[in-house]
């Protein structure tokens, strides 16, 4: 995790702005393990999911277990946000709507805002479609908690609450999968605008790890800190337990 990727100047230049300044393009590591396999792990649960949930009967047991995995997965994703490496903290990538606003303005104009500067990891848009996605996720995986389908399966805190309450909660449990959808259509649809149009594949990093940079930004995505592999060992080991106590009420 930690000591994987160094940052390999390819020697390569690049022009920049037609004088005769180059810069060093070098691979950059901008997408930690930790976040790849959380990506990768979650994109697996929720075609689970939605496999089992729509063939329902037998198939619902499968359609718990992941669900409560899944619920693990975003808590850990959460946490490592803020402990994690530089890219993909909250903190590097979440900013204000005056950012969002730069970012689109400079992506359309393409001329000095600081919309225009380079983003290595989310840009300030993207950070609201990665909010947007954890957030329905989580509010999925916590409302089939008290989920009912009145035929085999209950969530485990289904008889917590009233009947009523569950019952709704049920209902907003389908209605929010087609949020769900909706979300990860649009996410689909930014990765192709950025393959198609702007020429750029993300989808490979959130594979191996690493961006191409030059100039400044590869200076600072080098000098980023890195946390020890340990402490996303230990964090994993941490939400799993939780999550299973949490999921069996061995709180009550
Ligand atoms: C992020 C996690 C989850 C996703 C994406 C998800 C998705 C879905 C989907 C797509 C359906 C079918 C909805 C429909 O029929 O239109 C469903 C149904 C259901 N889910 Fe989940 N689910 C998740 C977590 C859970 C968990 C943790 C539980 C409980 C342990 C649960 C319990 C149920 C129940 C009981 C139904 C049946 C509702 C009914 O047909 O009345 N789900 N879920
Ligand atoms: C169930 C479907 C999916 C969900 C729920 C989902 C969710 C997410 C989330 C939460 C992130 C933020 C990652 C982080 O910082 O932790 C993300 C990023 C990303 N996802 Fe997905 N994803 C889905 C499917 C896909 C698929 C199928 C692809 C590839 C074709 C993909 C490619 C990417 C890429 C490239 C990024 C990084 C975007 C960037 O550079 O800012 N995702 N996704």
């Amino acid at each position: 995790m930690n000591d994987e990727h160094a940052v390999s100047a390819n020697g390569k230049s690049v022009q920049g702005g037609g004088a005769a300044s180059t810069a060093a393009v070098a691979a950059v590591y901008v997408w930690d393990l930790p976040v790849r396999l959380f990506h990768w792990l979650l994109v697996a649960s929720i075609i689970g999911l939605f496999v089992t949930g729509k063939l329902g009967g037998n198939w619902m047991e499968w359609h718990k277990l992941i669900g409560f995995f899944t619920l693990g997965l975003v808590v850990f994703r959460i946490i490592w946000g803020v402990v994690g490496s530089e890219y993909a903290r909250f903190a590097s990538f979440v900013r204000g709507p005056g950012a969002v606003l730069a970012y689109l303005r400079g992506s359309f104009s393409g001329a000095g805002s600081d919309g225009a500067k380079p983003y290595l990891g989310h840009n300030p848009l993207g950070a609201l479609s990665v909010l947007g996605l954890l957030a329905v996720v989580l509010f999925q995986a916590i409302s089939g908690l008290f989920a009912d389908d009145d035929i085999l399966m209950r969530g485990p805190y289904a008889n917590a609450v009233s009947g009523a309450i569950s019952a709704q909660l049920t209902k907003l449990h389908k209605l929010n999968s087609d949020l769900i959808l909706v979300l990860v259509g649009l996410h689909l649809a930014a990765i192709a605008f950025y393959f198609f149009v702007k020429k750029e594949n993300l989808v490979k990093p959130m594979l191996n790890g690493s961006k191409v940079a030059d100039g400044s930004t590869a200076q600072a995505a080098s000098a980023q800190k890195r946390p020890a592999p340990w402490l996303a060992w230990a964090l994993a080991i941490c939400v799993g337990v939780l999550t299973y106590l949490v999921v069996t009420r061995a709180f009550g």
